[in-house]
């Protein structure tokens, strides 16, 4: 049990004060009094901390530590806290979910001493919304290059709180969450581990995950914050003792990393809150990354766009490549001679059709898959691997593409799947940016589909999570925004490079079409994979019976089409693609005007009602209009959300155009079905809006002043 200490309100330290002995305690408390971190040196010389919120306990007493070859930073003789410090300061996000973020904090170092006189700090900070911390190894003479082989933290829990979270895995975080009491992880969340599988060995689960307590008075989210120079971090779970522990990912030597000091690690965040909504709300993460490194942002804008994409998961007997002459020369190959496959969409005439939809629907963007050479290269999963980004197909007329778009108004989104050769990625991106910028590109998706080359490499290892960040940084200098496919988790990097604009990096949208994402599935996102950043999910599906299409998809969408407005506002991303093809979109132009509606970057938001794996109701104000939007999905149980409107400007009135599953619409049975109606609405207004089993709804209110 934690013990409060503070005098005046501010957090004291004992330590120093224990004098002679080894032993130190250190509080440190939230602003707000309510979330206290203690932390301590036990009887064996291990530093542990624990976290208790509103006087109960939430961390019970965990290890922490790392463990290198050259320094053992596992147990000390010795350690000395320094003084607690508060931040208090607020920042404008180039694009996000807010206008303004308050970053609220008070800070306790501890300088802690090996018995062979080495130096390691922990650095912990408490906010009113969580706690995080980091190790530092400071520069010091006995400590320069560390190999490291483990960290030891670890977060023991105080109850047996309920996760959501998806299994534990080296290369990918696209799968669905098991919802489990960690003591019943091991029944719950079982796999089928083939020869190349990169799942953790043992029981293991990914950050971010969510976690509530049974009386629903306490939810927590464990990630981590400002990964840089480091393997991303998974959990190690010990369902008997309830507890978890920082599994890092190795290189294929089994190193975790290689540091020089100084240097900090990522941090360690707990997101803490007493409700569901207010772990929606939480900035923790962004918070803890540094400031915005690119001095203008002027170019950074956000994206709505449609792509020559979607054509090839249905099937319809598309192509990627341009030539079915799978591997007709190893390595560079003499693509350009190839023969066309006659079914290759990224041509000049089908892009020009994207174009010309976007330009007519106000739509700032369009992507095209497929245009450059080395798809025919890509036929096995362990093959050697080399795609050209300056070389586009025969069929594919950069310069007259470029001139078209120009000319409508619309900007092109440049492909690079990299099928994870990632060295050779690394090789080109100067003359892939070159190219980029020559042919009025402002932004990339890259893709990092298969098994990393250089081998040595996970998705999540060192080396890739110094590759995405280098990319990220090189594209900042070229004015290039960047969304990253099959990337390492995002863990808030996009607040200093918000180029960074947005990121796949878990199961997204297209998986409608392979099995399907469970309605409950974006229900979760928002608590987990979108605390780290925004994900181009590729939201927009309205023709849901993909197996209708006759090739190709093997399911049917898991959603109403309804459901797939709401996630523009539920899922927010300053990028959002409208995933559907043209054609589709024509048919119901009535539903696709809240797509040309919905802004990307916001004022505000407020999170009405939500619970993770059940339902989350969200508003949020445009950040360049007086408009408010408002979304709301549920899993596959219908529901009636409560809209309480007091949120609205007192006095003015609303018109709500409201885009609802209709009475008899069923995500399986009736996915199609949906109407729009519009309403006048007030601050007073309280607005029952009923959900279909796997639907959803959205709205935009305007101010009629
Ligand atoms: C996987 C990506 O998530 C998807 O969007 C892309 O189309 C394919 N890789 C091909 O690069
Ligand atoms: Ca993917």
């Amino acid at each position: 049990m934690i013990t409060r200490l503070s005098i005046l309100g501010l957090p004291i330290l004992l330590g120093a004060a224990l004098c002679c002995t080894t032993a130190y305690a250190a509080d440190v408390a939230s602003p707000d009094g309510r979330i206290i971190l203690q932390t301590e040196l036990d009887a064996d010389g291990r530093p542990t901390y624990s976290v208790s919120f509103d006087g109960r306990d939430v961390i019970a007493p965990s290890h922490l530590g790392l463990l290198s070859d050259e320094a053992d930073f596992i147990t000390f003789s010795n350690a000395t806290p320094g003084s607690v410090s508060s931040h208090d300061s607020t920042w404008q996000p180039v694009w996000g979910e807010f206008a303004s973020v308050r970053d609220h904090y008070n800070e306790l170092p501890v300088r802690l001493t090996t018995a062979d006189g080495k130096q390691l700090d922990l650095i912990f900070r408490v906010y009113d919304d969580g706690v995080a911390f980091r190790y530092h190894i400071p520069e010091q003479k006995s400590v320069n290059y560390l190999t490291l082989r483990d960290e030891a933290t670890e977060f023991n829990l105080a109850d047996d709180l309920t996760f959501f979270c998806i299994p534990g895995d080296y290369d990918t975080d696209e799968r669905l969450y098991v919802k489990s009491a960690l003591s019943k992880l091991g029944e719950n969340m079982q796999l089928p581990r083939h020869s190349e599988s990169s799942l953790i060995p043992g029981l293991a689960m990914q950050t971010p995950t969510v976690a509530r307590r049974d009386d629903g008075k306490l939810y927590i989210n464990i990630h981590e914050a400002a990964l840089k120079g480091y393997p991303a971090m998974a959990l190690e779970a010990d369902t008997a003792r309830l507890s978890l522990k920082a599994h890092l990912t190795p290189d294929r030597n089994g190193v975790r990393g290689y540091l020089q000091a100084p240097f900090a690690t990522p941090w360690r965040s707990i997101i803490i809150a007493d409700n569901a909504p207010d772990i929606l709300a939480s900035q923790l993460i962004l918070n803890l990354n540094d400031p915005c490194a690119i001095a203008d942002t002027d170019w950074i804008k956000p994206m709505k766009f449609v792509g020559v994409w979607w054509e090839m998961f249905i099937g319809r007997n598309r192509t990627w490549a341009y030539s079915d002459k799978y591997n007709a020369k190893p390595g560079v190959t003499d693509y350009a001679s190839l023969p066309s496959n006659g079914r290759h969409p990224a041509n000049t005439e089908n892009v020009k059709r994207y174009i010309d939809f976007a330009s007519e629907n106000g739509l700032d963007g369009v992507l095209v898959e497929g245009w450059n050479e080395g798809w025919e290269d890509w036929a096995g999963w362990v093959k050697n691997r080399q795609f050209l980004f300056d070389k586009p197909y025969p069929d594919f007329d950069v310069d007259e593409i470029q001139r078209y778009a120009a000319e409508k108004g619309v900007k092109m989104i440049m492909h690079h799947e990299t099928a994870a050769n990632a060295a050779d990625y690394e090789r080109q991106l100067d003359t892939a940016f070159r190219f980029m910028k020559e042919h009025g590109y402002p932004a990339v998706k890259t893709g990092y589909v298969g098994m990393i080359i250089p081998r040595s490499e996970y998705h999540s290892s060192q080396w890739m999570v110094d590759h995405y960040n280098y990319v990220v940084r090189k594209a900042a200098d070229n004015r290039i925004m960047i969304d990253a496919h099959e990337a390492v988790r995002p863990t808030g990097i996009s607040r200093t490079y918000p180029n960074l604009i947005a990121q796949e990096s878990a199961r997204g949208g297209e998986w409608e079409s392979m099995g399907g994402n469970p309605p409950e599935h974006t229900t979760i996102l928002p608590f987990t994979r979108l605390k780290g950043g925004p994900m181009d999910y590729t939201p927009g599906l309205f023709v849901t019976d993909l197996t209708a299409y006759g090739e190709g998809a093997t399911s049917k969408g898991l959603t109403t089409l309804a459901r797939q407005l709401a996630l523009y506002v539920t899922m927010a991303s300053p990028l959002q693609m409208a995933c559907d093809l043209p054609d589709n979109y024509r048919k119901y132009p009535d539903a696709f005007q809240f797509i040309r509606d919905v802004p990307l970057d916001w004022a505000d938001s407020r999170w009405l009602e939500a619970e993770p794996g059940d339902f989350i109701t969200v508003a949020r104000r445009d950040k360049n209009s007086d408009d408010w939007y408002i979304g709301g999905v549920s899993d596959e149980n219908a529901r009636t959300a409560e809209i309480d409107l007091s949120f609205l400007e007192p006095g003015v009135k609303y018109i709500a155009t409201i885009y609802e599953d209709a009475p008899d619409a069923d995500y399986k049975a009736n996915p199609q079905a949906y109407r729009i109606r519009t309403k006048k609405v007030d601050s007073r207004t309280r607005l029952p809006q009923p959900i279909a089993p796997g639907g959803g709804f959205a709205m935009r209110l305007i101010p009629q002043h």
